[in-house]
C-alpha cells in the first residue's frame, strides 16, 4: 500500500478505554472506547486526521487558503480553521445557517481561529463555495477547496492508517461502531480491515442518511481509495455495513435517543459525546445492546469522532439538562 504525505499535526495514536459503568449499566457486551475526541487539534475529533493528508496536499501544491463548507456547527469546518493556523494558511468557511448574534460552541471557534465565515443557505452552499473560490483565486490567495467533511480519497486514506494504528494497539473488538455521515470515516476503516486483516466488523451508525444509498456511496469511496493508494480491492458493496434506523428527527435534530446517551456517557464515565454525530451514534449503539442485537461475551468499540463543542451550542445546551 502506498504511504501519502502526511502533515503531522494530530497526537497520535488516540488511547483506547474501557467503559466498565457503562457495560454493567447495560448488562454487557463489554464497552470500549477509542479516543478521536482526543487527536489534539482544537479540540479534536476525526477530521483532525484526514486535514494530516490535505494539509499535505495543499501545501505540496503551493496553496495559501484553505476553503471548505459545513452545517453551522460544523466540527469539519473548526478543525479545518485550527488546521490552516498551525501551518500559516488562512481559512474561508462557508456555513449554511443564520448568522448568530452570539456566536457559541463551533462558531466561536471559527472566529477565534481567525477563519472569515460566509454565510449561505443549504440550498445555495454548493454555489457560494464555488464563487467563494473563484474570487480567492482572483485575489491571488492560492485557495485549496478541502471536500465536504474531509471525505474524498486522500481524506478517507487516513483511516485507512487509523485502522492500522487501530490494529497496532493489539486491543481486541469484535465491533467497531462509529458515527458515519460524509462517509470518509467508515471508507477508510472498511478499506483498513481488508488492509490490515482486522478480523471484527465495522458498523457505521447513519447520521443523516438512508441505509442502502449510503452504503453504495461509501463503497464507491472505498473503491476510490483503494485506487489511490494502489491496493487490489477484495471486498464487495455488501461489506459495507450501516444501520440507518436512527435518522430521528433528521440531521442535527437532537432527540430523546441522543439525550439519554450524552447523559449515560457523561454519568457513568465522565466522557463527553455530542447531540449531533456521536450522540446519535452512541443512541444507535445502546439501543442496539438492549435489543440484544451485539452477543453478550463480544467486545464493542465505541469510535469517538468527536464534536464536543457543539454541546455549547444553546439549542442543545439548555435542553441536555433538562
Ligand atoms: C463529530 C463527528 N463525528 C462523525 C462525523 C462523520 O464522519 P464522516 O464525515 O467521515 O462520515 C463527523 C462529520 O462531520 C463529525 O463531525
Amino acid at each position: 500500500m502506498k504511504e501519502l504525505p502526511r502533515s503531522p499535526i494530530a497526537h497520535l495514536p488516540t488511547p483506547i478505554e474501557s467503559l466498565p459503568r457503562l457495560t454493567a449499566n447495560l448488562g454487557g457486551p463489554k464497552i470500549i472506547i477509542k479516543r478521536d475526541d482526543q487527536t489534539g487539534l482544537a479540540l479534536g475529533g476525526n477530521k483532525t486526521r484526514k486535514l494530516e493528508y490535505l494539509l499535505a496536499e495543499a501545501e505540496s501544491l503551493g496553496c495559501k487558503t484553505l476553503i471548505t463548507a459545513g452545517a453551522i456547527q460544523s466540527n469539519h469546518c473548526r478543525q479545518t480553521a485550527a488546521a490552516a493556523r498551525r501551518v500559516g494558511m488562512d481559512c474561508i468557511l462557508v456555513l449554511n445557517g443564520e448568522e448568530p448574534e452570539d456566536p457559541v460552541g463551533n462558531i466561536f471557534l471559527d472566529l477565534l481561529l481567525g477563519a472569515e465565515i460566509v454565510w449561505t443557505t443549504k440550498k445555495d452552499r454548493q454555489d457560494t463555495l464555488e464563487k467563494v473560490a473563484k474570487k480567492a483565486e482572483i485575489e491571488g490567495k492560492k485557495p485549496y477547496l478541502v471536500p465536504y467533511g474531509g471525505s474524498n480519497p486522500t481524506g478517507a486514506a487516513a483511516y485507512v492508517y487509523a485502522m492500522q494504528e487501530f490494529v497496532e494497539q493489539s486491543v481486541k473488538a469484535d465491533w467497531i461502531v462509529f458515527a458515519t455521515s460524509s462517509g470518509g470515516t467508515h471508507a477508510g476503516l472498511a478499506l483498513g480491515k481488508e488492509i490490515f486483516g482486522f478480523k471484527g466488523k465495522v458498523l457505521g451508525i447513519s447520521i443523516d442518511e438512508l441505509a442502502e444509498p449510503f452504503a453504495k456511496k461509501i463503497y464507491g469511496l472505498v473503491k476510490d481509495t483503494a485506487l489511490l493508494l494502489d491496493h487490489e480491492l477484495q471486498m464487495g458493496p455488501e461489506e459495507i455495513r450501516v444501520n440507518g434506523d436512527y435518522l430521528g428527527g433528521g440531521y442535527a435534530v437532537m432527540g430523546e435517543l441522543e439525550k439519554e446517551a450524552i447523559r449515560l456517557f457523561a454519568s457513568e464515565e465522565g466522557v463527553l459525546i455530542d447531540p449531533v454525530y456521536t450522540g446519535r451514534a452512541a443512541g444507535g449503539m445502546i439501543d442496539l445492546i438492549r435489543k440484544g442485537f451485539f452477543r453478550k461475551d463480544e467486545t464493542v468499540l465505541f469510535w469517538h469522532t468527536g464534536g464536543t463543542p457543539a454541546l455549547f451550542a444553546e439549542k442543545y445546551r439548555k435542553e441536555i439538562l433538562t
